[in-house]
């Protein structure tokens, strides 16, 4: 314990999770940056220059320059599920142990995912924006129509935890699922009753709603591109609570204005955050939510308590919860 209380630790974002944060420093020293923004690169720099360990958020890059340089580092615990902005293959040389929050904040971005469907679909936030702009004169449901989600088809890209969640809570709005994922999950399946796709684009054609749920790797960097927007059937509506990149703003754009899609809602966009003059932002029939599929207090509070037993695991040497790179221990 005494040379646990050595290492130091520097933390990126506090304010996020106080609570967690305070329990940490229970055990290791701890540095924050007290700003609700990101630090600056040079910042992250130096302190991962004289840091044991780092707690990141998904907009902090842990690549090979900032690992070149901290010979000293020995885990970095991202505060997120998605771990795109850590070179985690660098890391495992550099003997660097990298950690995320698998399994604690699944339900909460599949009650999301949903929030969003139904949002879209029933031009919910469509009409809390006509309402604002002084728009609901008369008694008129005919501009606000929608489209109903119960009974409709799901396609689901990737069957993780949070897309298994959203199957789950398809059942209940008695959708048919499908899903395509790299590998075949025939105990979901069985248990949810959801159809299998190996191909992508037939899944594309056949789905109401498609919603994506890959992580942000170099193979699903624009998975949705003009093609695969061009598949989709023109009453359907695209979902994404996974990272923007996935989907090609230009090509989606032109998709939903077109009508060669009904909609979309996306929690994530590339760039993040979106500017002002996106051409997305004109659109009625879409919908933007500032990446917060996960942020309910309880499960952003679980996620903080995750990421510091990580940390602290790593320091001491004992067991890391969600390791990403245990090989790592290896290089050090
Ligand atoms: C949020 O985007 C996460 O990856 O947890």
């Amino acid at each position: 314990m005494s040379e646990l209380s050595t290492k130091r630790v520097f933390v990126t974002r506090e304010h996020i999770i106080p609570e967690a944060i305070a329990h940490l420093r229970q055990f290791v020293e701890v540095e924050v940056w007290p700003e609700r923004s990101a630090p600056p690169r040079e910042v992250i720099l130096r302190k991962a220059l004289e840091s044991d360990g780092m707690i990141t958020e998904i907009t902090d890059q842990v690549d090979k320059e900032l690992l070149d340089q901290a010979p000293r580092l020995k885990v970095v615990a991202n505060r997120a599920v998605g771990m795109d902005n850590i070179d985690i293959g660098e890391a495992t040389k550099h003997g660097v142990l990298v950690s995320n929050t698998p399994g604690v904040l699944h339900e909460s971005c599949a009650d999301f995912t949903f929030g969003l469907m139904l949002s879209v679909a029933r031009n919910i936030a469509f009409g809390d924006r006509r309402i604002r702009a002084g728009e609901w004169k008369v008694f008129d449901q005919i501009p606000y129509l929608g489209t109903d989600v119960h009974g409709a088809t799901l396609g689901i890209i990737g069957m993780g935890l949070i897309g298994t969640a959203v199957a789950r809570r398809a059942q209940a709005f008695d959708m048919r699922v499908l899903y395509h994922s790299r590998s075949r999950k025939p105990e979901v399946e069985d248990r949810l009753g959801v159809e299998w796709r190996p191909d992508m684009d037939g899944l594309l054609g056949e789905s109401d709603f498609v919603s994506l749920h890959v992580p942000l790797t170099a193979d699903t960097e624009r998975i949705i591109g003009r093609r695969e927007l061009d598949l989709m059937q023109p009453h359907s509506f695209l979902i994404n609570t996974t990272r923007g990149p996935t989907v090609d703003p230009v090509a989606l754009y032109e998709a939903v204005k077109t009508g060669k899609i009904a909609g979309a809602a996306l929690d994530v966009t590339d760039p993040e955050p979106i500017p002002i003059g996106d051409p997305l932002l004109t659109l009625p029939n879409v919908v933007i939510s500032p990446h917060i599929a996960s942020a309910s207090s309880s499960t952003v509070k679980k996620m903080g308590e995750l990421t510091v037993q990580n940390v602290v695991g790593a320091l001491a040497g004992t067991a890391m919860p969600s390791c990403l790179n245990p090989k790592a221990a290896a290089n050090r």
